[in-house]
């Protein structure tokens, strides 16, 4: 579904230019939720903002479905591969209410059926239709990143590219969202790529994992090496540790990678 040939991005020029991804090479299948994993900086977002179209100054070959993208995006790419950010209360407009946020990417598409598209979509994220008309400041962090998760479902894409999508909430929260966001991927068949500095969230939602540092990949994983402990690269394990939350012994032993 996703193919990523050698990608290199740099910001910046002169003596301040910074290779931000290098050399970066992966691929996901249909229906896989695929993992991006590193320490901040490492050039994560970078990344999916490449394959989103929000950035546009790479190099190398971006694949979806087959075709190769170019550095303007059509219509039909826009339904096909959608985004969900962080921070759902910095992505959602705070005085349009639920409802017109939701018909927003139909309007722009030309889509029909807007009231039942809507009525569906709150359904499938689990929030109901008595959402439809409350604004963002009305919802708890949890329904408000729902609402960001329905507004990238309706336009019913094939690829959703998730940043960090549960760390602004609360873990027991972030255990519901993450659930939902599994259950319509089966439901749907949808393939995701999942950025995380959270390894128990990645390996709670994806089988396969590529480990990044400093734009570099480090190693590719599987969920069952990460449960094993069967890992090659000390960055990883490393990032292992520091994922188990702040132990002073234990950071003191860090090397600088
Ligand atoms: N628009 C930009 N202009 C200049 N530099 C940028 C820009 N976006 C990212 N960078 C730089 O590129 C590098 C990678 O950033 P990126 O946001 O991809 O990291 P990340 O892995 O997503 O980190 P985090 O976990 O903190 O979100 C960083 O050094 C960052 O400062
Ligand atoms: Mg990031």
């Amino acid at each position: 579904m996703i193919a990523v040939e050698n990608l290199n991005v740099f910001f910046g020029h002169g003596l301040t230019r910074n290779h931000a991804v290098k050399d970066v090479d992966f691929t996901v299948k249909k229906g896989e939720s695929f993992g991006l994993v590193g320490e901040s900086g490492s050039g994560k977002s970078t990344i999916l903002n490449c394959i989103a179209g929000l950035l546009t100054h790479w190099t190398g070959r971006i694949e979806i479905g087959g075709a190769r993208l170019t550095k303007t995006r059509n219509m039909a790419f826009c339904r096909k591969v959608q985004m969900v950010f962080q921070d759902p209360y910095g992505s959602l407009h705070p005085r349009h209410s639920i409802d017109r946020t939701l018909k927003e990417p139909l309007k722009i598409h030309r889509l029909g059926d807007a009231n039942r598209r809507v009525a569906r979509v709150l359904d499938e994220v689990g929030l109901g239709t008595k959402f439809r008309f409350r604004f963002p400041h009305q919802l708890s962090g949890g329904q408000r990143q729902r609402v960001a998760v329905a507004r990238a479902l309706i336009l019913a894409p094939e690829v959703i590219l998730l940043d960090e999508p549960t760390s602004a909430l609360d873990v027991s929260i972030q255990a519901e969202v993450l659930n939902l966001l599994q259950d319509l991927r089966r439901e749907k068949n949808l393939t995701y790529v999942l950025v995380s500095h959270d390894l128990a969230v990645v390996s709670h939602m994806c089988n396969t994992l590529l480990v990044m540092n400093r734009g570099r990949v480090v190693e590719t994983i599987t969920r069952s090496q990460l449960k094993n402990g069967t890992i090659n690269e000390e960055y990883t394990k490393q990032l292992l540790v520091a994922g188990k939350g702040y132990d002073r012994t234990a950071i003191d032993r860090f090397q600088d990678f």
